[in-house]
């Protein structure tokens, strides 16, 4: 359906491109063998709040760019009917930028407005406003932008007093705003002219940036709207922590587990079923505790902390941090501001002969000890 089917919405956007290819580098090791867009914040994929965002904004038909980690990505997405969307993969052989992502997808969108949406971003507030707004005019293209500290790492924007735009610019040494442009973006048609005129870049990819630097000095309308809540994109872990913390602010409590005598639970604490908190624990929310966990005896699960599912957690105190899931740590230490992966197993080692620690660590792994 299309015309004025909502009300004051010219063109309804119905299509959405999510991008989950990539390599993930900056997020080694957890991204050596899994999908980036998986990493859980909240104990909810990331990828899966790039969804929610499209889905509450209306759109019906949502194409998935993969690449190397598509099996995982399409076990964990699925059809789309948990979202009551359809969901159609397209896979690009190599991280060519996304511009090279929109390229590829074009028979896909077809000549309707579309948005795109990075399924590393996460954004506070949902994109309703922003697509709301483009629905009703008709520029070619309108992109998102936030006042950060450090512009080198994103594309930047520089705009006039109108928001008007004057230069955008895909990480540059010297940013001439502190404007960076968040990875959601609304096009219309003429986006396809663009990311195919466009050349690769210096780290060889057709940068999304560009195209719409080309739509700018080929006289099509692009529009520019402030984001008022918090965005982060999770390429580093410490993006993640800081996520995982803004998320945790507004998590409802929660208590589908069991809690034994003289367990101390404060604060907003959510709880998953099949888990149980055993006695001496403490829980301090804000923080999120998946199914089938054990914590305790004697753990300590503080602020900001989310713990996946399969979790044990004995002895040891946790806080400002993101296990993924599957893991179990045995240990009388306090562990802080720490990103853990499936699978990992943290022992005592309070008793060996001699004092040491001993380590099985995978590629890129970061520890201090
Ligand atoms: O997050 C906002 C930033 O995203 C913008 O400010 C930049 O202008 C934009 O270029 C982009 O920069 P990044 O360097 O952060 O993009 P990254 O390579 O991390 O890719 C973003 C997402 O898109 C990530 O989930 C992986 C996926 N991707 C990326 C490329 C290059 C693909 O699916 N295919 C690709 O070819």
């Amino acid at each position: 359906m299309r015309g004025w089917g909502r009300i004051g919405r010219r063109f309804e956007i119905m299509k959405g491109l999510i991008l989950s290819g990539g390599s993930g580098t900056r997020l080694r090791p957890l991204t050596h063998t899994s999908a980036k867009q998986l990493i859980p914040i909240a104990n909810k994929p990331n990828l899966f709040y790039a969804i929610e965002d499209v889905v509450n904004a209306g759109v019906k038909e949502i194409g998935i760019v993969v690449g190397h980690t598509k099996k995982e990505v399409m076990e964990a997405v699925g059809d789309g009917s948990k979202w009551g969307v359809k969901v159609t993969y397209i896979e690009q052989d190599a991280p060519r930028g996304i511009a090279h992502a929109v390229l590829i997808s074009e028979k896909f969108l077809g000549s309707e407005p579309f948005v795109l949406y990075l399924g590393d971003n996460v954004l506070k507030g949902g994109i309703n406003e922003f697509v709301e707004e483009f629905e009703k005019s008709d520029a070619s293209a309108s992109v998102m932008l936030t006042k950060v500290k450090d512009p080198q790492r994103f594309g930047v924007a520089e705009i006039d007093s109108k928001g008007r735009i004057i230069s955008l610019e895909e990480k540059p040494k010297q940013p001439k705003s502190d404007l960076a442009l968040v990875g959601i973006y609304l096009f219309r048609k003429p986006i396809f002219e663009a990311v195919k005129r466009i050349k690769p870049s210096w780290r060889n990819e057709l940068e999304i940036t560009e195209a719409i630097a080309y739509l700018v000095s080929h006289k099509h309308k692009v529009t520019t709207q402030i984001v008022k809540g918090w965005w982060k994109d999770t390429g580093k872990p410490e993006d993640i922590l800081e996520a995982n913390r803004l998320i945790l602010e507004g998590i409802a409590p929660k208590m589908e587990g069991t809690v034994e005598e003289g367990v101390e639970i404060v604060g907003r604490v959510a709880i998953g079923a099949g888990t149980v908190v055993r006695r001496g624990s403490s829980i301090h929310g804000p923080a999120i505790i998946g199914k089938n966990c054990e914590i305790g005896p004697n753990a300590y699960v503080g602020p900001f902390t989310s713990v996946g599912d399969n979790s044990k957690l004995v002895n040891v105190e946790i806080e400002n941090s993101v296990l993924i899931g599957d893991s179990v740590i045995e240990c009388s230490k306090r562990i802080r501001d720490s990103l853990i992966g499936r699978h990992v197993h943290v022992a005592s080692a309070d008793n060996s002969v001699p004092k040491c620690h001993k380590l099985i660590l995978g590629e890129h792994s970061v520890i201090s000890i």
